[in-house]
């Protein structure tokens, strides 16, 4: 008997220190059950309590009096599915009639904790089935990435969001993304964790960092251009801009249609152009964008010009040419000055790091949606790493990126270094690199790849 108390008391203790220091590992041990009973034993009591119940059919109600049988009880929303994961639980309701979706989004804070749950939110998948998703335990306090994750070409798995799912920045679907955030919020990082991402991938790397190179050239390997001062930013954008005239040319040749046909209406892509012919998509990642917009002196003025209409021009036309620009930014907005604004509205991806002020949440979301700007500025600043990131169905996520140290991406693009495609419009601006590649040097996290 006291062996088994002994027992019991040891496993709880275990289940105590687990949800303490490790409450993933809590989570799949023992969380994951303890909570889907507590969800299905709690469950009609809690849609009672949080109003989400219709009243019995009318037919139900008279044939309980015909019957002389008690009255039968409120209905709540049936439950379809109830499927763990690694983080939480999904649930899939069919609303009874007179319900919508909004009433169970209303009472996600209420459902939250009365299923003692870390976080609840709530989709419709389609007409009358809502999808609750639940996290057991503070998915974004330290952030692990699952290690099965669906990439496709071109799309890359760079965060977690705080339902538990990942977020994907995929390039076909939103080719220009713009990240804004105040200094020390994580936009390097994040770009960081984007070049991991596309490293092992078949893309061209080009990166523009004003801050003299400090964050992109360690890990210049894995990059077929590098700029690190505006006046090369320029030279580089022209290359730019050249390389996708020539793609136009190709694809036009392939569709074979008149030479008067103009840049911008031609509806192919180089996705359509058969494999052997397909030119490499580029990626054009820009850091600290503000230095390229500033100027204080008539010549320097002519160079932002002639850099900020090579971008906007890569903006309207680069997709069809697979040139996608990823800016980061501590703002963006019109006091950068003439076309940023112009700019700005055809970068489609959105995301906010922790603001300081309202105007720069407002350069992100303020077009888009006011509940984000609100939860942009709301971002703690002792929590860097989180982001507000906009989705092309005009909802909104919290995200937060894996903390990817600079020696986890170098000894990655490093690895991959051989995968880097010669773009011959790019050769000048190759970086220059000297000696042998530098051994991988342990890290004591478990590189991106890894985990
Ligand atoms: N996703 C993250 N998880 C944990 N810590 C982070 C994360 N992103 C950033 N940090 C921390 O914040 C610091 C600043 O991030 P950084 O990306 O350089 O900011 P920014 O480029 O916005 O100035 C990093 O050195 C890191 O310690
Ligand atoms: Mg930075």
């Amino acid at each position: 008997m006291t062996g088994i108390v002994v027992a019991l008391a040891l496993v709880a203790a275990v289940a105590a220190l687990l949800r303490w220091r490790r409450p993933a590992w809590y989570w799949l041990t023992f969380g994951v059950t303890l909570a889907m009973v507590r969800v299905l034993v709690r469950y009609r009591s809690v849609m009672d309590a949080c109003g989400l119940t219709v009243p019995p059919a009318r037919w139900r109600l008279a044939l309980a009096r015909v019957a002389n049988r008690p009255i039968p009880e409120p209905r709540s929303p049936r439950i379809c599915r109830l499927r763990p994961t690694r983080t939480g639980l999904v649930l899939r309701l069919k609303l009874r009639p007179g319900q919508d979706a909004f009433d169970i989004a209303a009472a996600s804070d209420r459902l939250r904790h009365s299923f003692s749950m870390y976080g609840v939110t709530s989709r419709e998948l389609r007409s009358g089935v809502v999808e609750v998703r639940m996290t057991g335990y503070d998915v974004l306090k330290r952030v692990q990435m699952p290690t099965e994750t669906d990439t496709r070409p071109m799309r890359v798995p760079v965060a977690l969001r705080e339902d538990g799912a990942v977020h994907y920045r995929d390039y076909r679907a939103i080719p220009h993304a713009l990240t804004l955030g105040a200094t020390e919020s994580g936009k390097s990082v994040y770009q960081r964790n984007l070049v991991a991402g596309l490293a092992p991938m078949d893309v061209a790397l080009v990166g523009i960092d004003c801050k003299q190179g400090v964050e992109l050239f360690p890990l210049a390997r894995r990059f077929s251009a590098l700029a690190d001062s505006p006046d090369a930013a320029a030279e580089l954008l022209d290359a730019l801009v050249g390389r996708m005239e020539d793609v136009y040319q190709l694809i036009r040749a392939e569709q074979k249609i008149t030479a008067a046909v103009p840049d911008a209406e031609i509806a192919a892509d180089i996705w359509d152009l058969p494999e052997h012919l397909r030119p490499v998509p580029v990626v054009v990642l820009v850091d600290e964008v503000a230095e390229l917009a500033l100027y204080a002196n008539k010549e320097q003025e002519k160079r932002r010009d002639r850099i900020v209409t090579a971008l906007v021009r890569l903006a309207q036309l680069g997709r069809a040419a697979g040139i996608y620009l990823e800016i980061c930014g501590q703002r963006f907005g019109s006091e950068l000055g003439k076309g940023i604004t112009m700019l700005r509205a055809q970068l489609t991806g959105r995301t906010a790091h922790r603001v300081n002020d309202e105007t720069s949440a407002n350069m992100a979301f303020g077009d888009i949606s006011p509940d984000a700007v609100l939860a942009a500025i709301q971002i703690p600043a002792e929590t860097r790493g989180i982001a507000i990131a906009g989705d092309s169905s005009g909802g909104w996520h919290r995200i937060r990126a894996p903390h990817t140290s600079l020696r986890q991406a170098v000894n990655l693009c490093n690895r991959h270094a051989d995968q880097t495609p010669d773009v011959p419009e790019l050769a000048p601006f190759r970086p220059v690199l000297s000696g042998p590649v530098a051994a991988p040097v342990p890290s004591s996290k478990p590189s991106p790849a890894a985990v």
